[in-house]
């Protein structure tokens, strides 16, 4: 009988089994839209010869062992049973050949509105299983539902988070690879806004840009790139892709917004810095640097969006309504027009599907901001 200490000494049942689906799903549901769940029942049924029974092991290793020694030998289990940990259910999803992002498991923060709203319904429509995170789990839960109701039950699942809190971050990584098996694609879009000059910011406003814009991205490129690791160590087909939704103010300053742009320009020297760090694991880390979403509620909402705080405090000279604000601003934009979600999509499209490409910041700005 082995001692079993490893799985406490790894935080419990949970985490190590979290440390064990993406091995599993990256052994067993290879290359297809395959995932794995984890229930943290008992043994398989005996003589059951769709499951994989790995009895006692002494640490993580030797179960990782165990499993690369039966994937070695053939085995394609429906079902593996660690001892002590649980099973893992290995099943195939409906069948989304030809679609750009196939069996891919996506994660989108502040999925439930705005451009994370829009990035989620491009995923989907490409083929990826999408989970849509936010600090509002009701209004992820419409956005979820509707994706199921598009693509077919099981397309997308809300969860509820805080990206700027370290619990609820790992929390729900654990939740998405106990329930999918791994992850493939982050895309940290979750943001907020305060502008405001030196004069008006107050230091609690500036910590709290600074922390859902710049420590989040930490956060979650900490939590997130664990199953991406596992994934790439025991399939060499596999690569990972870490994609923050930056601005078009993390390359040039923004006046009396500083708190917002200097966040964003942070961004960029973590996303070089962890594409550094991660490129011998095949996870990808880009940022995507969006001009305005001038249609999204940011901009656009009849009540807060910031046409009507830009019209009210008289930001625009000579502006009368919200539609002066929205043509002086677009005017700005060679392309005279707007960022939209779709146009977002494309870029995550290109950093997911180029595998000779890291570190990068993608302006889509219509050409209003352009590389130096
Ligand atoms: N809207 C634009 O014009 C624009 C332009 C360039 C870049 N961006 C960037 O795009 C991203 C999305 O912006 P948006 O305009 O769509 O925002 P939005 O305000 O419309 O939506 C943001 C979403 O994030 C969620 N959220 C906020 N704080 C959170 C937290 N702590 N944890 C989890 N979820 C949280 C909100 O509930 C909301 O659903 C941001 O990173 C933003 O900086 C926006």
């Amino acid at each position: 009988m082995k001692n079993l200490d490893w799985i406490e000494q790894r935080g419990g049942l949970e985490r190590a089994a979290a440390a064990i689906a993406p091995a599993v799903r990256a052994l067993f549901a290879k290359g297809g839209a395959g995932r794995v769940a984890f229930t943290a029942q008992e043994a398989v049924a005996a003589g059951d010869a769709s499951a994989l029974g790995i009895g006692e092991t002494a640490g993580l290793e030797e179960v990782y062992a165990a499993l690369q020694k039966a994937a070695q030998d053939g085995a394609r289990p429906r079902a593996v049973h660690v001892a002590g940990v649980g099973a893992f259910a290995v099943s195939a999803q409906a069948d989304k050949a030809g679609t750009r992002l196939a069996g891919r498991i996506a994660l989108v923060t502040g999925g439930a509105q705005g451009f994370g709203e829009g990035i989620a319904r491009e995923l989907a429509a490409a083929g990826a299983t999408v989970v849509v995170a936010d600090l509002n789990l009701a209004l992820a839960e419409q956005v979820a539902a509707a994706l199921d109701a598009a693509h077919g039950a099981g397309t997308a699942a809300a969860m509820k988070v805080d990206v700027g809190d370290e619990t609820s971050v790992e929390a729900l990584v654990r939740g998405i690879v106990l329930r999918f098996g791994g992850l493939d694609l982050l895309v940290s879009n979750a943001g907020v806004l305060r502008a405001g000059g030196l004069e008006e910011m107050t230091l609690k406003d500036f910590e709290f840009v600074t922390r859902i814009n710049y420590t989040a991205f930490f956060l979650m490129t900490k939590y997130a790139a664990r199953p991406m690791k596992i994934q790439a160590r025991f399939d060499p087909d596999r690569t990972g892709d870490i994609v923050q939704i930056n601005s078009k103010s993390g390359l040039e300053g923004s006046n009396k917004n500083f708190a917002y742009a200097g966040g964003k320009f942070g961004g960029i020297g973590l996303v070089q810095s962890f594409a550094k760090e991660l490129v011998e694991h095949r996870i990808k880390v880009n940022a995507i640097c969006p001009g305005n979403y001038y249609e999204g509620p940011l901009w656009s909402d009849p009540v807060k969006g910031l046409f009507v705080q830009y019209l009210k405090a008289g930001k625009v000279p000579g502006a009368k309504t919200v539609q002066d604000v929205y043509d002086f601003y677009v005017a700005k934009v060679p392309m005279r027009r707007g960022c939209s979600p779709a146009d977002v999509a494309k870029a995550i499209a290109y950093c997911v599907e180029q595998t000779y490409e890291t570190g990068q910041a993608i302006p889509v700005t219509g050409g209003q901001n352009m590389l130096k």
